[in-house]
């Protein structure tokens, strides 16, 4: 359970790590908060810090989602599982299918508990007042541990064919959340108290687009490329 819980804290930490602000103050001297829409993610600093500055946010934050999920395979999973931490390097799919009871799978929930962690830790980071970005980078790259390969492979290829079906990237972003809990229906199937937590996660994605959504009903959401003023 230390272990479980330390998987949970350390991305909630590692994700709480405001990257936009901190690239956008000390690099650019602005705040991602009180440019474009306000958001402190990849798609906003691209918008307004442009794109070393975009490219630096998104390196950043997927490298603190890619950190949570290396750490939680290969470091607390083996912990919980009582594996050495080689045997896990060499099968993560070993791992998964270690328990047999599939719902409360220790594995599997140390896995969704640092999924969880690095995408609140970002949305609610503590250094911001609880507020933050909307979670996709960290979360994407957290995924290639959760799912694998194949499933952060599928995760990309929804997201880009929103982006490029809509040009509005938080159309492919709230359809990769979408899917996340779907897949994890194949990934996650019997570990059922795991699936509920990505579940919950991806809901809680999906609300961090709340403004998004409201601008694509009102038909003012900010589209790529677009010289239109960007909507807060
Ligand atoms: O994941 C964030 C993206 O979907 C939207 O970003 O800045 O347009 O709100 P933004």
């Amino acid at each position: 359970v230390t272990y479980l819980i330390l998987s949970f804290i350390v991305s909630f930490l590692l994700g709480s790590i405001p990257w936009g602000v901190i690239v956008s103050k000390l690099a650019f001297k602005k705040d991602l908060r009180d440019e474009g829409s306000g958001n402190i993610g990849t798609t906003n600093a691209m918008r307004t810090l442009g794109k070393a500055g975009g490219a630096a946010v998104f390196a950043l934050d997927f490298g603190k989602g890619l950190l949570s999920g290396w750490l939680a395979a290969y470091v607390f999973a083996p912990a919980v599982a009582g594996v050495p931490m080689d045997i896990a390097a060499a099968d993560g799919e070993l791992l998964l299918g270690i328990s047999s009871n599939p719902t409360l799978n220790p594995v599997a929930l140390c896995m969704a508990l640092a999924f969880a962690g690095c995408a609140l830790g970002h949305i609610f980071s503590p250094w911001l007042k609880f507020h933050g970005g909307k979670g996709i980078a960290v979360a994407a790259a957290c995924l290639l541990f959760v799912y694998g390969p194949v499933g952060f492979l599928i995760e990309v290829a929804v997201f880009a064919a929103g982006v490029l079906a809509t040009r509005y990237v938080s159309v492919g972003s709230i359809a990769a959340a979408v899917v996340c809990p779907l897949l994890g229906l194949y990934f996650y199937w019997g570990n059922w108290v795991a699936w509920v937590i990505i579940l919950a996660t991806a809901l809680v994605v999906i609300w961090a687009h709340r403004a998004n959504i409201g601008r694509l009903r009102a038909g003012t959401e900010n589209r790529i490329g677009s010289k239109k003023k960007v909507a807060q």
